[in-house]
């Protein structure tokens, strides 16, 4: 796990400090559009059960929940500041928790989630704590569930511009890269398929994954 500071993880802006700075930079990075892509691809149906892991101060959790109001939504953070930010911000909505969790060891039954969703998250753990990730989301989601991930990842290269050339650089961004991450959750059991990539201002290049827990019991 990347040890920062106290923590034994890393924060959503990299330190404590700039979190309240957060959500100005998921506005300026056009995270809101990146959000909204993920929860269509994700095919979201009234009796879901959904988990975000890493879901920070909220931002996609809430957008899932307003856009399918009967969806029952569960954010997991291990940051209680994060956690504080997104329940003060989901404040009058029903069916919808922020609870703190690390991916790694998900507080939750076998089974228990029909998606799982996780935007930007990835890169926030290393090779030990990825693989751990891959395999508890496994366990929670329902045969036939499936995971929608977007990170950095896929085939960044330094033509994506200057942001992509400083990512290309950092070594916890770089294990994301190439088939990094299909190979992860193909390894975990998942049938794992690159639904779309594209350039972002912020980031460099984004890149978005569909991973099924084989062995449908119902339609997905
Ligand atoms: C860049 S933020 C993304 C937040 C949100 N998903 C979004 O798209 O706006 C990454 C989040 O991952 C969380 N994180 C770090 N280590 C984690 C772990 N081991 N398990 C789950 N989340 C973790 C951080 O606390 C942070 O809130």
């Amino acid at each position: 796990m990347l040890k920062h500071h106290s923590h034994d993880y890393m924060p959503a802006a990299g330190h404590d400090a700039f979190l309240p700075g957060y959500d100005l930079l998921t506005w300026l990075f056009g995270f809101n559009r990146v959000h909204q892509r993920l929860i269509e691809q994700a095919e979201l149906a009234d009796d879901h059960r959904v988990l975000e892991i890493g879901c920070g101060t909220g931002n996609l959790t809430i957008r899932a929940k307003k856009t399918h109001p009967l969806v029952d939504l569960t954010g997991s953070d291990p940051d209680p500041l994060a956690l504080k930010r997104a329940q003060r911000k989901a404040h009058g909505l029903i069916g919808i928790r922020f609870e703190r969790g690390y991916a790694q060891d998900l507080p939750y039954g076998d089974g228990e989630f029909d998606r799982v969703l996780s935007s930007m998250m990835l890169h926030h753990l290393d090779g030990d704590a990825k693989a751990a990730a891959a395999a508890e989301v496994f366990r929670v989601l329902r045969p036939g569930g499936r995971l929608h991930l977007v990170d950095m990842g896929g085939d960044m290269t330094p033509d994506d511009g200057p942001t992509a050339r400083f990512v290309l650089t950092r070594s916890h961004t770089r294990g994301n890269l190439g088939d990094a991450i299909p190979k992860l959750l193909s390894a975990a059991g998942f049938e794992c398929t690159q639904v779309a990539t594209h350039r972002n201002r912020g980031v460099g290049r984004l890149t978005y994954y569909r991973a099924t827990r084989p062995g449908s019991a119902r339609p997905n």
